[in-house]
């Protein structure tokens, strides 16, 4: 079976976390990517947080394999003719230069649609246009705390009630799949109509969309003044926006993170449990943890009920976890249908035998290095397994792409002199 976008060519002029995540799924579906690199230094994550000298650092690894790397200077006239020339006959187009960095080089949604009016054109920012950030250079955290991520996560209460991140990529990552979702859309459309169009996917948007559940709670506490499930209800007073909610569920059930076996000296063993609404479920819960009182018990039989005592809940419910193992809560209680599971640290993720098999962590062979981590597709398809390559140096294409447009080896030789090309 043929890869979903086999024939599918990508110019990709993007650096750092959020185009790469994009343009490296392309490329696991197929398409040929091409990433156009500033000759001398290329991709500044290629030389961050290094773990081996002289080798590209495994940032780069993890966000730009199975791609083509071409060393060009955009800046210089014939710079700008072969990246013209590449577009020509390209499908996709993605940037992620800091606003207006793409339209300075010459390349700008206009420019690019009329060299090629089926190119689906797309952009990350970290803001949208009508944003009054439109022209602030964005990292995640700054999307992060732009998008509603951090007034809503950490600690209510104490010294650490401050503004958290997460440590998952919501900025960065999060708003290339987003943008990966809207390049495939128009592909879909451009098939209809012979027509590219521009996508444009914002940081702070991308963030913001993970948090369509604290707009839901924003507007809860407008009408009712609280919010039930979150740490503040019943007993503390709400402000006039979402608080933090620490560890809550927040999906209208009861949850929390529990201490377990050996969680003085391991920060990691704590399990999550879920205590679902619907009776059944509770009565099997209370089963489960060896409460089977509470089933008839109006303080905690009814999920209102439970909410106004939920501290006591958890007390109780730590009794049952804190001996034991994390791993062996889950499987006492999931006997008992107990939606639960453990907290798992980065150690015991890359060691995870089911992973690894599931191709959710793959081993992927690189150049030089020998082979690197990394997360695999994360979707699984029925007819398609990506084959994951490694990533490639610095303009290691250069040659047979511009062969491709026609430039004969004295010419290529004239190019890199003149370092127009690496
Ligand atoms: C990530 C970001 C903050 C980095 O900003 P930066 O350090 O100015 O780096 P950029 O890559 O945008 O641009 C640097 C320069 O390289 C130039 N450049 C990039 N590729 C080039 C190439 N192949 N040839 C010649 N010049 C090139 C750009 O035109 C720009 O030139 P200028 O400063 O004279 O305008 C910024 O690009 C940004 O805000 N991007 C949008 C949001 C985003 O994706 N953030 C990253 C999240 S991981």
């Amino acid at each position: 079976m043929a890869s979903p976008l086999e024939g599918i060519k990508v110019i990709d002029m993007t650096e750092v976390q959020s185009g790469p995540s994009c343009t490296q799924m392309l490329a696991w579906f197929g398409a040929e990517v091409i990433k156009i690199e500033r000759p001398g230094g290329g991709d500044p994550t290629r030389h961050e947080l290094l773990d081996m000298p002289g080798l590209d650092g495994l940032y780069y690894l993890q966000l730009n394999s199975n791609k083509r790397s071409m060393g060009l200077n955009v800046k210089t006239a014939q710079g700008k003719e072969i990246l013209t020339k590449l577009l020509k006959d390209a499908d996709v187009f993605v940037e992620n230069l800091h606003p207006g960095a793409a339209a300075e080089l010459g390349f700008s949604w206009d420019e690019v649609h009329k060299i090629n009016p089926r190119i689906v054109y797309g952009s990350i920012t970290g803001f949208d246009e009508n944003s009054p950030y439109a022209n602030v250079k964005c990292y995640e955290p700054i999307a992060q705390c732009a998008g509603g991520a951090a007034s809503t996560t950490g600690w209510w209460t104490g010294e650490h009630a401050l503004p958290t991140q997460s440590g998952a990529a919501l900025g960065d990552s999060n708003t290339g799949m987003h943008l990966l979702i809207g390049l495939l859309a128009a592909l879909l459309q451009r098939d209809k109509t012979g027509q590219g169009q521009w996508v444009r996917q914002s940081m702070q948007a991308s963030v913001l969309n993970l948090c369509r559940v604290k707009l839901r709670d924003q507007q809860i506490l407008e009408h009712t003044g609280r919010l039930t499930n979150y740490p503040q209800y019943p007993n503390d007073r709400f402000g006039d926006s979402v608080p933090r909610s620490g560890n809550i569920e927040g999906g209208g059930v009861l949850g929390w993170c529990y201490k377990c076996k050996g969680w003085e000296t391991d920060s990691n063993a704590y399990v999550y449990i879920v205590i679902q609404n619907e009776p059944k479920s509770f009565a099997l819960f209370c089963q489960g943890i060896g409460k089977p009182e509470w089933v008839t018990d109006p303080k905690f039989n009814t999920a209102e009920a439970r909410d106004k005592v939920k501290e006591e809940i958890y007390a109780e419910i730590e009794k049952f976890t804190i001996d034991k193992d994390k791993k062996d809560v889950v499987a006492t209680l999931s006997k008992y249908g107990v939606p639960c599971g453990p907290v798992l640290s980065m150690k015991e993720i890359e060691n995870d035998a089911s992973l690894r098999q599931n191709g959710t962590i793959v081993e992927v062979p690189q150049i030089e290095r020998g082979s690197y981590l990394t997360v695999g597709m994360p979707m699984k398809f029925s007819d398609f397994t990506p084959q994951i390559k490694g990533a490639p140096l610095l303009g290691q294409d250069t040659d047979p792409i511009l062969k491709s447009l026609g430039y004969s080896d004295e010419e290529i030789v004239q190019l890199r002199d003149a370092q127009v090309v690496a």
